[in-house]
């Protein structure tokens, strides 16, 4: 892709972003070769819309994504968020910022823990911002109740999975 320019309404724009992921081999995994997963990648988004990144499987639309999270390291390249450029910035400052940008990831048996309830898992994420107690629990709900997964479980009979789920998330979404 070829170079933005900055505007003002951009909430975020990404300038020749590169991950290249080493192949490693032998009893010390020394680095054999490269995979380059991102290779000068530059995009904007303005405020209120949306964008699509779309290729064919392995072609590094989630390493782009995980890099634009921090959850991994770029080799190469900027990332300004709301004028913040995150490259330049400690985990500790970007805290605050992942209320507001956030990934869905696609796989949901390795995203979602099976052990937690559709209300835990909700506010697990809450909790990560600091919400607690009742305005958490409140919250959970809220999120729920749009696609119906705060149910009551069938009163008779065995419950499905997910009518389990769904009865779990009508309780507490933990402490
Ligand atoms: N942690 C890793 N270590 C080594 N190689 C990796 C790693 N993560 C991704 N890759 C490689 O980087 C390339 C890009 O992978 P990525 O998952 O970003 O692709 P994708 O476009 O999201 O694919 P899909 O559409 O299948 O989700 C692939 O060749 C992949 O095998
Ligand atoms: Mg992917």
């Amino acid at each position: 892709m070829e170079n933005t320019t900055l505007h003002a309404q951009d909430i975020l724009k990404v300038e020749g972003l590169r991950k290249r992921f080493p192949i490693r081999r032998g009893f010390f995994q020394r680095a054999a070769g490269w995979v380059p997963a991102v290779e000068n990648v530059s995009f904007s988004i303005e405020r209120g819309k949306t964008l699509g990144l779309v290729g064919e499987s392995g072609c590094g639309k989630t390493t782009v994504a995980r890099m634009i999270l921090k959850l991994l390291p770029s080799d190469a390249g900027r990332i300004m968020f709301n004028g913040v450029d995150l490259c330049g910035i400690s985990d500790a400052e970007m805290k605050p910022l992942r209320k507001e940008i956030q990934i869905i990831f696609q796989d949901p048996y390795g995203s979602l823990n099976p052990r937690m309830s559709v209300g835990e898992a909700i506010g697990e994420g809450l909790r990560m911002t600091g919400v607690r107690g009742a305005p958490l629990r409140r919250r959970a709900r809220k999120s729920c109740s749009p696609v119906s997964a705060c149910r009551p479980a069938p009163s008779t009979g065995t419950p499905t999975s997910s009518a389990a789920a769904s009865a779990n998330a009508s309780g507490s979404p933990g402490p």
